[in-house]
Order: structure tokens, then C-alpha cells, then sequence
């Protein structure tokens, strides 16, 4: 049996530089990964199986419409490969909140086929079915924290932040990332800067968030319940949101602002974790 785990990303910035014609958006971003997401779980069966389980289960809106059968589907076609297996996805992660769940689902589930049938994890066929799966997917494959150019798979890796603890927050507002997209401005506010990992992060902004805000003005109230606790270094939007973020110097402060913040918004989504 094949356990993948799935985790989820986060955009440290997210810059959007141009509208492009094949209806997608040229971006500069940064990509870091939780400790925390989903979990896939793969392995050989008699005949081809889809399960779903976990507190997010209930959300997403069947096996047609998921990214992991479309992912195993493409891995299956791609290499020849078509004997019958059964996936249980394991879904933590809160659906449609720009925290790559989706995604990390897809680039586990192609990570996982590959173990199970010896396929290397870098053959470039592996990165062809992630691309056409997704933006982030091919992100999610490489899994390790990336400055994203294009629509995000062109990738070069980035050390810094590995060990920080991260607290994230999602209201409950599921948020279109083509509808977040759609009423961006169109005014290219500049490519991300040089330097640290953490001081590109401060120099940066995520242009998805003014957009997002008039789609889901809740994701205000978000980022001022996590400015309003601690002392973090970063709070941004994540993704097209509406999940939001913070980074905390220490992890006591992390999980004091947590306990306030759950106190005040016990429906919201909490979740304590750290970067990989
Ligand atoms: O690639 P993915 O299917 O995840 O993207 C969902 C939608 O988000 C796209 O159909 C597109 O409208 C928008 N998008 C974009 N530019 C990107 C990524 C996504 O316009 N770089």
C-alpha cells in the first residue's frame, strides 16, 4: 500500500503580471508547502476503486468532477499503465480555498502511481500530466517551496522558512479562483524582488486579494483576526482565498493567537501547522 501525503500549499506572494489569450494570467509567485494537508492512499485491487474520507469529504462533489480520478485517468493513459487500483483520499483540507487542496490531491495521487509502478518522480511525462491537470499542479508535484513563473509551472527552487510556524484561516466562503481572475485589474504592479526568501515575502502583496475581497468581503475580517493577535511577521491571502495566512516567529505565539482567534470564530477553519 502506497501512503502519499497530499500537503497543502501556500502563496507567500502572488504577483499578476499580464493577461494572457489563452484566457490564463501570467504570474510571478511563491510557493511554500505545510507539513499538514490530505492524505492519498493507493494500492493494487481487483477492480478500480474511489473512496473519500475525513471532515472535508462531504464537500467535494464526486468522483467525476475530481481532480484525483482525472490524475489517475491521465497517469493511466500517459504510460500504458491499466491495472485496476483502488485511491482513498483522505480530505483535511477545506475545498475551493486557495490552498492548492485540489492540487495536492492530483500531484499525490501521480506521485503515488509512479512509486507503485517504479516510474522516477522527475520523468518529465509525470510533469506533462500535472501541467495539464492544473496551475498548481505542477508545483505540488515538485513540493518544495518555488518561485512559480507563468501560469505557475515554471519552477526554480528557493530555500528559507523551512521550520516556521504558519496558522491559516478560511471563513467557510468557497471562492472561484477563474471568478477571482476575471475582475483583477489588469495593471501589472511589478515582479517579485530579490533577496531572502522572508524579504521577498514582505516586499511582496498578493494582487488576487483586492479581487478576491469584492467576491468574498468576509476575507477582511480574516485577515484582521490575524493581524489582531501576536505579533506575526507576514499575514497575506493565500491563493484566489479565501483562506488567509500568518507567519509567527515562535510557536507558542502561533498557537496563543490560534486559541484567541478560535475562541472568538468558533465556524472558521484553524489550522496550527509549520513549512516543510
Ligand atoms: O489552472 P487551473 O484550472 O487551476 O485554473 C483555474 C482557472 O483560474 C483558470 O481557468 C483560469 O481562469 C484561472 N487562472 C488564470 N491564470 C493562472 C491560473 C489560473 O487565469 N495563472
Amino acid at each position: 500500500m502506497i501512503v502519499e501525503p497530499a500537503p497543502a500549499k501556500i502563496n507567500l506572494a502572488l504577483h499578476v503580471r499580464a493577461r494572457r489569450v489563452d484566457g490564463y494570467h501570467e504570474i510571478e509567485t511563491l510557493f511554500a508547502f505545510l507539513r499538514d494537508g490530505d492524505i492519498i492512499t493507493i494500492e493494487a485491487s481487483v477492480k478500480d476503486q474511489f473512496q473519500l474520507s475525513g471532515p472535508y469529504a462531504p464537500d467535494l462533489f464526486g468522483p467525476v468532477e475530481n481532480l484525483v480520478t482525472q490524475a489517475a485517468d491521465r497517469f493511466r493513459d500517459t504510460f500504458n499503465l491499466h491495472q485496476p487500483v483502488s485511491i482513498t483520499l483522505d480530505k483535511h483540507l477545506p475545498v475551493a480555498s486557495g490552498i492548492g487542496g485540489g492540487s495536492a490531491d492530483a500531484a499525490a495521487t501521480l506521485r503515488g502511481l509512479a512509486r507503485l509502478y517504479d516510474i522516477p518522480v522527475d520523468d518529465r511525462r509525470l510533469f506533462d500530466c500535472a501541467d495539464a491537470l492544473g496551475s498548481d499542479v505542477p508545483a505540488c508535484l515538485f513540493g518544495k517551496t518555488a518561485l512559480g513563473r507563468g501560469r505557475g509551472e515554471r519552477l526554480d527552487r528557493i530555500d528559507g522558512l523551512a521550520g516556521t510556524p504558519v496558522l491559516l484561516l478560511n471563513p467557510g466562503a468557497a471562492v472561484s479562483t477563474a471568478a477571482v481572475f476575471r475582475v483583477w485589474d489588469g495593471v501589472d504592479r511589478g515582479g517579485i524582488a530579490d533577496g531572502s526568501l522572508l524579504d521577498r515575502s514582505l516586499a511582496g502583496r498578493n494582487d488576487l486579494e483586492a479581487p478576491a475581497r469584492t467576491i468574498a468581503p468576509v476575507i477582511d475580517e480574516v485577515l484582521h483576526a490575524l493581524e489582531a493577535h501576536g505579533d506575526p511577521m507576514l499575514v497575506r491571502m493565500s491563493g484566489s482565498g479565501a483562506t488567509c495566512f500568518a507567519l509567527y516567529r515562535r510557536e507558542e505565539e502561533r498557537n496563543a493567537a490560534a486559541r484567541a482567534i478560535r475562541a472568538d470564530r468558533p465556524l472558521w477553519w484553524c489550522l496550527e501547522s509549520t513549512l516543510a
